[in-house]
């Protein structure tokens, strides 16, 4: 679609902050989101996700900063001058009014008269073509939702802000809608801002994530490349799983080519250094981490058949848990306590059952370095992770 390709629409935040009395909300924040592409803002509970759409929309007002669309200054607009919509978690139809009418809805206010074609249009994009005469009690939760994207996007908003749209619905039917929401983006071709506290909903739907944490932004980028090349044990943790092996770099022979070789334990570890972001580097110490679906396990008898090269680890499995198309093992080893393993289901090793001395091997270009002056549990999901951040973020 041409409007996409066209620059100047691009959603521009520059230095937006948000406080209520002495509590800080957002931090002054810089952040860009391309015209046409999908957004997302991830975080946990409390994070400031809403309190940034809010902004954009014009219903909360900046303690300092602007908001750009295009080369728009709309800091000083109110919500209805922006050429923006949001879609909230509770859709707020009108239960008196058929769907045809709920969508209608903003053409009439406008005083548009001839509103067939264009709800008719609307309808048949979100699939609701056959519903248009039923009242929004008639219908499922995710017909409901996609009622109100297509309410929305009648008034052909520039940006359609999306608060927790998904929120209500159960997971089968949250999965279906987040295809069916990316469809739509796709093919209406306008700039979505799509705020969710699912990681894997944000990684599923967006071209861009951005994670936020205390009101920042800690980290922006490609699904692939926040979950590969993640830069804090935050993000690390946020976004699925990761095994932290606190090591230090080796005196002497730190280096070796494009690698670095660290020491934890008894055990040699090869961390590629464009792997190893900033003050980890020149610090003693790094926070060496490596993704479950990475690492092969091998039975300790089978020990000499690993292939040379291979970062290792010795342990000893503590459990198991087949899951069908995978088994996850938790594994305890010196370096690391609880070590998570997933071996795909292909051609299963009965003895590797919980008890079995095990060598954990891995690909050294799988391996990230983070800064080791960071708590490893930030990011988790457990409320003893969650509440380490903010004692983190306070200190
Ligand atoms: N009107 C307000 N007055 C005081 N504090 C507020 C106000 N609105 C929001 N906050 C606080 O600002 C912080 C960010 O709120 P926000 O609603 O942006 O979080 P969120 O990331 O959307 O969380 P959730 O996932 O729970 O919706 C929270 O700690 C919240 O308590
Ligand atoms: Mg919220």
């Amino acid at each position: 679609m041409t409007s996409a390709q066209e620059t100047g629409g691009d959603v521009r935040l520059t230095g937006i902050s948000k406080t209520y009395g002495s509590f800080t909300a957002v931090h002054p924040l810089d952040l860009t989101v391309p015209q046409g592409s999908f957004f997302a803002l991830l975080g946990a509970s409390g994070c400031g996700k809403t309190t940034t759409l809010r902004m954009i929309a014009g219903l909360e007002e900046p303690s300092s900063g602007t908001v750009h669309l295009g080369d728009q200054d709309v800091t000083a607009l109110p919500p209805y001058k922006r050429p923006v919509n949001t879609v909230f978690q509770s859709y707020a139809l009108f239960p008196h009014l058929d769907i045809f009418e709920n969508v209608a809805f903003g053409l009439r206010r406008r005083g548009i008269k001839s509103v067939k074609n264009q709800v008719g249009d609307m309808l048949d994009l979100v699939q609701l073509g056959e519903q248009a005469r039923k009242k929004p009690h008639q219908l499922s939760g995710g017909q409901q939702q996609r009622v109100a994207v297509a309410r929305a996007l009648i008034n052909h908003p520039k940006v359609l802000l999306l608060d927790e749209p998904l929120g209500a619905l159960d997971l089968k039917l949250r999965r279906q809608m987040q295809l069916e929401l990316k469809r739509i983006q796709t093919e209406v071709g306008i700039t979505f801002v799509h705020v969710t506290h699912d990681q894997e909903e944000a990684m599923t739907m967006a071209d861009t994530v951005a994670v936020m944490n205390g009101g920042r932004v800690e980290q922006l980028g490609a699904p692939a490349d926040l979950y590969e090349n993640p830069r804090t044990t935050f993000v690390a943790n946020f976004l699925g799983t990761s095994n932290f092996i606190e090591a230090e770099i080796q005196a002497g022979a730190a280096r070796s080519g494009d690698d670095l070789v660290l020491k934890a334990g008894d055990c040699k570890l090869t961390l590629p250094a464009a792997r190893c972001g900033g003050p980890a580097t020149t610090g003693g110490k790094v926070l060496v981490g490596v993704r479950p679906e990475k690492i092969s396990l091998t039975h300790a008898d089978d020990a000499g058949q690993i292939p040379e090269g291979r970062n290792r680890i010795t342990g000893r499995i503590a459990d198991s848990s087949f899951i069908g198309v995978s088994t996850q093992y938790v594994v305890h080893s010196p370096v690391c306590p609880s070590f998570e393993v997933y071996a795909q289901n292909v051609e299963r090793d009965t003895r590797l059952v919980p008890g079995a001395e095990v060598v954990l091997h891995w690909n050294p270009a799988h391996t990230f370095g983070l800064d080791a002056a960071q708590s490893l549990l930030a990011g988790t999901t457990g409320s003893a992770g969650v509440e380490k951040v903010e004692e983190d973020a306070s200190a």
